[in-house]
């Protein structure tokens, strides 16, 4: 951070002309010096003091970013128009800053942060922007495919708690692209009718079980800005062939995570950072006593998907949040600030 104070007059009072009453200066007379606090002065005349200080950090990395770069006007006025187009692009089903914010790692970051693991449960990935609330219900062992062109698979889950229990009554939101690696929303003729996903319940045994295609890896939208600037970067578009899931219930932490097919070309290099061992799973075949056990939707030799999902309750995730959170500002020598609702804000004596 740039050591720097707030140089002009202090204290303005309000003014015939309908200025502000507050603690802000005039600002006048400002210079690269005393640009970053003065700003953070007036930005810190609200109520909420988390947004103030969100306000404060936000200003003062970006100011010390020009500062290190000598950021040029054309770099600037590049950037600027960079964020226009990914408005432009942006739609109902298209979002381009998700899928920013996804190529430079901060959706990662963000959910390990908020959702932080520990050791025995189930790590989290991206949510991704095709994710919808339109999701049909899937009876058990039901089908959330409807491409004719996809291998066939047959998924057989859990979902427990670190202990090992079983949690009934988990809602499960699952979604994969179709057989040529897009999602319903990307077809221009989807209509109201999703396909390649569903929404199930745990069972009393904690299990799930429905029928789906083998995913397929397939590259992120890149006709836009983002996929523009991958390539300046030299960087490709694909993920790894993959399939999502959220779980919900009241009293567990949200689950958003993934998993991946083991032996894709992209395992090791996926454009968004989504894969973690642990999620990367080897795909069986269903054998001739299974087919027999689930009737006569399963047919032996497809594939076979088995994974064991575990949660994390409301108080673990929080509790390990707070402690991460108070070990991450020491490691950052940030003692003058405290914890309210669990996030830091700067403490003022
Ligand atoms: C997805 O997996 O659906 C996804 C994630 C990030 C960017 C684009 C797509
Ligand atoms: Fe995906």
């Amino acid at each position: 951070m740039a050591n720097q104070q707030a140089t002009t007059a202090s204290n303005g009072k309000e003014g015939a002309r309908g200025e502000r009453s507050n603690n802000a200066p005039p600002m006048l007379d400002l210079t690269s010096d005393n640009i970053t606090p003065n700003t953070i002065r007036i930005n810190s005349q609200g109520d909420d003091e988390r947004l103030i200080y969100l306000m404060s950090r936000l200003v003062t990395h970006l100011h010390d970013f020009a500062r290190e770069t000598r950021l040029s006007t054309d770099e600037w006025m590049a950037a600027l128009n960079f964020l226009v187009k990914c408005g432009q692009i942006s739609s109902d089903v298209r979002h381009e800053f998700i899928l920013l914010s996804d190529v430079l790692g901060l959706s990662l970051l963000v959910d390990s942060i908020n959702h932080p693991k520990p050791p025995s449960s189930t790590e989290g990935s991206l949510l991704g922007p095709f994710h919808t609330h339109d999701a049909p219900a899937l009876a058990s062992g039901e089908n959330m495919s409807d491409d004719p062109q996809g291998e066939p698979l047959l998924a057989l889950c859990t979902v427990k708690d670190t202990q090992g229990n079983p949690i009934p009554g988990v809602k499960i939101d699952i979604w994969e692209t179709d057989s040529s690696g897009h999602y319903d929303v990307q077809h221009a003729d989807r209509g109201g009718v999703a396909s390649g996903r569903g929404v199930m319940v745990s069972d009393s045994e904690g299990r799930f079980r429905f029928r789906a295609i083998r995913p397929v890896s397939y590259p992120i939208p890149d006709d836009g800005p983002v996929g523009k600037l991958l390539r300046l970067l030299g960087r490709h578009c694909w993920r790894p062939a993959h399939m999502h899931f959220t779980f919900e219930k009241e009293g567990w932490d949200r689950l958003v995570t993934a998993l991946y097919i083991r032996g894709d070309p992209y395992e090791n290099s996926d454009a968004v950072f989504g894969v973690k061992r642990s999620l990367v799973v080897d795909l069986d075949r269903v054998d001739a006593e299974t087919a027999r056990k689930y009737g006569d939707d399963v047919e032996e030799g497809m594939w076979l998907l088995r994974y064991d999902f575990v949660l994390v309750s409301e108080r673990e995730a929080q509790e390990l949040r707070d402690r991460n959170a108070i070990d991450a500002l020491a490691k950052l020598g940030l003692t003058h600030l405290k914890l309210v609702d669990h996030l830091p804000v700067p403490q003022v004596d």
